[in-house]
């Protein structure tokens, strides 16, 4: 069986971040859980090497069935560092950099099709920087060249290393102990194996591949780049299972989201981890962590975590955060927070849930019918039983009864002629 190992050990230096870099997320998901998906659909037979932040990345990937390795960063730093402590179990070792969240399953099963004791993977780029460059001679591969040891000449080699490599076993068990670390970085590179290799003659290939599969993410710049490509992959997936979506190019719905039946998007709404289910969500909405089912969206509503919303009208500048809504009309201005509200009731402009009074959060439930009139305040935790009118403006403190009618009005006072003694008469 295939052995596939995933480097994933290095700080991650040019991210400028205390997160390590392969935890940094693309379309709100880990880097290194795509790959480790990917690598999975190929073989199980996986070891991920890490080493800084070593358990938190851990934590992070011990749902996944992989052998997790720490890299002994302080004697042997670099890629080639990192692959001795790993055991070689079959006789062809694929090496992936964790930091390449692009690449896919079938790009991977590429490599061991081909018959050669090393294959590599190269790209031709119209911009080299940031990789290691491959120097060919010939037709044929001499050595990779890191960009912090290239004299200037090298420099402006296009071929540059994608940093995959299918290694037969023998090959590593040969060089890894041979590699130096007498570079820029002082570092054992992996990379370093190709030229040793050339010179013993052994069969090198190399494979050709993209940028669009292949993207080593190196810095923050990198990572807005990758994010861009497996954003657009998301939502041509979702284009192609039916879902209408205006400008495509302004919607971002990230890896975790899922549509169910017919749905529309429009333009410069968010999408993070929620089912949509035969709903339309209108512009520049934003809903995190939900499910809605047969309703429209704002525009610019806000559906944070935890909620639920049915058969319900969500209209412009409403927040709803930890609520179930069943056949419900939001149409503006409100906020509904740790609320159910039940089918038929309508809930005015300005309508607030007050549900925290600066240490706790408490429940507001609304049964069936019920009509709140603009600007009310509901302070929770209350219950609001069916068929209830509450009058407009009015702040309620208190569970209000089955078919009643709740109203707070403060006295009106009007003063006859007051504009007048006020400003004086204009005309
Ligand atoms: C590496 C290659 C470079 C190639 C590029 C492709 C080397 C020496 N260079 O450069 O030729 O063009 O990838 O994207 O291999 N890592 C460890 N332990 C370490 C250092 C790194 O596990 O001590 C891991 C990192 O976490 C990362 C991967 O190896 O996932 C690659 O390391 P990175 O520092 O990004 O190497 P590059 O400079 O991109
Ligand atoms: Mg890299």
């Amino acid at each position: 069986m295939a052995q596939i190992v995933i480097l994933a050990a290095g700080k991650g230096t040019r991210m400028k971040s205390k997160l390590p870099k392969v935890i940094h997320k693309i379309c709100n998901k880990p880097m290194i859980e795509y790959i480790i998906e990917e690598a999975l659909k190929v073989t199980e037979n996986i070891d991920v090497v890490l080493y800084h932040e070593f358990d938190k990345i851990k934590e992070l990937i011990k749902k996944y069935p992989v052998k997790i390795h720490k890299q002994n960063h302080k004697e042997f730093p670099g890629t080639g560092g990192a692959l001795k402590e790993v055991p070689l179990r079959s006789e062809k070792v694929l090496v992936l950099n964790g930091d390449m969240p692009l690449i896919s399953a079938n790009e991977i099963k590429k490599f061991f099709d081909i018959d050669a004791d090393i294959v590599m993977s190269v790209m031709k780029l119209k911009n080299p920087q940031g990789y290691g460059r491959v120097v060919i001679e010939n037709g044929n591969v001499k050595k990779i060249v890191e960009e912090k040891d290239a004299k200037k000449e090298e420099l402006k080699i296009p071929y540059v290393n994608a940093g995959v490599y299918l290694f037969k076993k023998e090959v590593l068990q040969k060089y890894l102990p041979l590699l130096s670390n007498n570079n820029a970085q002082k570092e054992y590179y992996l990379t370093d194996i190709i030229e040793m290799a050339v010179k013993d003659n052994l069969k090198i290939k190399a494979l050709e591949v993209d940028e669009e599969n292949f993207k080593g993410v190196n810095s923050k710049k990198d990572l807005a780049k990758a994010e861009e490509i497996m954003c657009r992959r998301i939502k041509e997936f979702w284009l192609k299972e039916g879902v209408i979506m205006h400008l495509p190019d302004t919607i971002y719905i990230d890896a975790y989201t899922k549509f169910e039946g017919e749905c529309e998007v429009w333009s410069g709404s968010v999408i993070l981890k929620s089912v949509i289910i035969e709903s339309e969500i209108k512009p520049n909405s934003v809903i995190e962590e939900a499910i809605i089912k047969k309703s429209s969206i704002g525009p610019m509503a806000r559906i944070r975590p935890k909620s639920e919303i049915y058969k319900s009208k969500i209209g412009n500048f409403v927040e709803i955060k930890a609520s179930k809504l069943q056949g419900v009309k939001a149409g503006h201005l409100s906020y509904l927070g740790d609320s159910e509200i039940d089918e038929g009731t309508n809930i005015g402009a300005g309508t607030i849930t007050c549900n925290y009074d600066g240490k706790n959060k408490y429940k507001t439930k609304i049964g069936k019918n019920v009509f709140i009139g603009s600007d009310t305040k509901l302070i929770a935790p209350i219950t609001i039983e069916e068929d209830v009118i509450i009058a407009a403006g009015s702040v309620v403190n208190k569970d209000i009864k089955k078919g009643s009618l709740a109203i707070s009005r403060p006295p009106l006072k009007i003063v006859k002629d007051f504009y007048y003694k006020f400003f004086g008469r204009k005309s």
